[in-house]
C-alpha cells in the first residue's frame, strides 16, 4: 500500500464508514450526498464574487443553467458538459449569457452585469459518456468589470499543511435546485454548502469496486452534511478549498448525485487543467490542438 502518497491517514480511518457507504451493496439512503446547504446573502466577498452565472430566459424568467468561474476579465471555466449544452440551447434559439455579481436571480444584484458569450470550447478529450476531462471554456463578448462584487479566481496553490486526501476545508456554492424534485427549477439565490474532497488515491479506491470508474480529470467530492447532495443546475458550480489561508479554486462540479443515487458526485480536478487553460488563455484558436 502507497502510505507515503496519503496524507491524513489517521483521519481517512475515521472516514472509512463513508467509503464503505460506497460499495454496490449499501441502501443508496445510506450513501452521503449536496442538496439544501444555506443561502449566500454577501456575494460581494471573495470568493463568492468569482462565481458567474450561465443563464437563459425561459417564458420570462431567467433560467440558471449552470455556473463557471471568473478565471480572466473574458474568460470563464465551466464544465464541457455545460459547454454542449449551451450548444445545443444556441441551436434552438436559446442565447446563454454570463451574468457576474449574481445572486438572486429574479432580481438585479449591485455590479451585476449580463454579457453576451462569444465563443466557448470543450476540452479535445472530453467524453460525454465517461465524462473524462469535463472541462469546457467560454469566451466573453466584453470584458467583465470588475469590483468588490466581481473579482477573478483565485488560483490554486500548495499548501504543505492541506490535508488532500480528505479534505474538508471546502465548499460548493451555485444556484442548483434545493429541494429534491422531479421539476427542472433553480434556488432562486445563491446556496452553499461545506463538502468533503477526495484526494485521487481515495477516489480512485472508492470507485475501483463500481461499474463506473473514476473519469479522467476528476475527483469523488461529498457533502459534508450527509443530507446534502449536488442536483439539476448545481453543474459548474464552485467548489473551493482554504489553502494558506485563502479560498482557492479547487473544482467545478462534474457530476450531480440527485438522480443517480448509487453514483458519487464528482468534481472536475480544476489545477490538473492549469496549463491547459494557460495556453487557452494565450492563444484561443490553439487551444482545440491539445
Ligand atoms: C468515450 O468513451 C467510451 C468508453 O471508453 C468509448 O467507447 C467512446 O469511443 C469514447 N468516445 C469518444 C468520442 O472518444
Amino acid at each position: 500500500m502507497a502510505s507515503a502518497v496519503v496524507k491524513c491517514l489517521p483521519l481517512l480511518f475515521t472516514y472509512s464508514l463513508t467509503i464503505s457507504a460506497f460499495s454496490l451493496n449499501a441502501p443508496a439512503a445510506l450513501r452521503p450526498r449536496i442538496l439544501g446547504g444555506l443561502e449566500v446573502y454577501n456575494q460581494c466577498k471573495s470568493p463568492y464574487n468569482s462565481i458567474a452565472a450561465l443563464e437563459f430566459s425561459s417564458g420570462g424568467s431567467s433560467v440558471v443553467l449552470c455556473s463557471a468561474s471568473i478565471i480572466t476579465e473574458t474568460i470563464l471555466a465551466t464544465t464541457a458538459y455545460c459547454v454542449e449544452n449551451i450548444k445545443v440551447l444556441g441551436e434552438n434559439g436559446l442565447s446563454v449569457v454570463a451574468v457576474v455579481g449574481e445572486r438572486d436571480i429574479m432580481g438585479t444584484d449591485v455590479e451585476e452585469q449580463k454579457i453576451p458569450i462569444s465563443s466557448f470550447q470543450a476540452h479535445k478529450y472530453y467524453n460525454s459518456t465517461t465524462l473524462d476531462n469535463n472541462i469546457g471554456l467560454i469566451k466573453l463578448a466584453m470584458p467583465v468589470r470588475l469590483g468588490n462584487c466581481v473579482q477573478l479566481a483565485t488560483r490554486y496553490e500548495d499548501d504543505p499543511t492541506a490535508c488532500t486526501d480528505l479534505d474538508r476545508s471546502c465548499f460548493m456554492a451555485g444556484w442548483g435546485a434545493y429541494t429534491e424534485t422531479n421539476a427542472f427549477m433553480n434556488s432562486a439565490r445563491l446556496r452553499a454548502a461545506d463538502v468533503v474532497v477526495f484526494g485521487e488515491f481515495v477516489s480512485k479506491i472508492m470507485t475501483q469496486t463500481t461499474e463506473s470508474p473514476l473519469p479522467t480529470g476528476t475527483l469523488i467530492v461529498e457533502g459534508a452534511n450527509t443530507n446534502n447532495k449536488a442536483c439539476t443546475f448545481d453543474w459548474g458550480n464552485l467548489i473551493t478549498c482554504k489553502r494558506n489561508n485563502k479560498y482557492v479554486l479547487r473544482g467545478l462540479l462534474a457530476r450531480d448525485s440527485c438522480k443517480t443515487p448509487d453514483l458519487p458526485m464528482l468534481m472536475l480536478d480544476y489545477p490538473r487543467y492549469q496549463t491547459w487553460v494557460d495556453v487557452c488563455i494565450r492563444n484561443w484558436d490553439s487551444c482545440y490542438l491539445l
